[in-house]
């Protein structure tokens, strides 16, 4: 990640998530809180972990397709020309895990959570 989308994570208040649905192929939505990814901070330079509460349906995409794609965006963040706003596509494989250090470190931080989403961030893009 290049340190303007590095700097669009640190301010994005929400995350979008994006799967495809295994059932019927569309899209399938889902959001976090920036501040739950920012907990942990960007693992190894590409790995971002979210914790799983709920995310049942999210998971049965991913087994059959890892893909998944995330938005974030901060009105914060300056864009070339010195105007305010800008976003960010991440795009990565996905999947969850209950079990391991990832989950172990997630469960201690948010008791509700199942397991953590574990996105590897394979290539990124800014939109504004
Ligand atoms: C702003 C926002 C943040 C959310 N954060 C989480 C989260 O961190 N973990 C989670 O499991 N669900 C979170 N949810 C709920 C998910 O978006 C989703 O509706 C729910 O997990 C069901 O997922 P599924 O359709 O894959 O089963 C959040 C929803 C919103 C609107």
């Amino acid at each position: 990640m290049d340190a303007v989308c590095q700097e669009i994570l640190e301010r994005t208040e929400w995350v979008a998530i994006v799967t495809r649905d295994s059932d019927t192929g569309l899209p399938h939505l889902v959001a976090t809180w920036g501040d739950y990814i920012r907990n942990f901070g960007i693992i190894e330079g590409e790995t971002i972990i979210i914790p799983a509460g709920r995310y049942h349906k999210t998971e049965a995409n991913l087994r059959k397709s890892k893909s998944l794609q995330m938005l974030i965006a901060s009105k914060q963040v300056e864009r070339s020309g010195g105007r305010r706003g800008q976003g960010c596509i991440l795009y990565g494989e996905g999947e969850i895990q209950t079990e391991g250090e990832f989950a172990r470190r997630v469960k201690e931080k948010y008791t509700w959570a199942r397991g953590a989403l574990v996105v590897r961030v394979q290539r990124f893009e800014t939109l504004l």
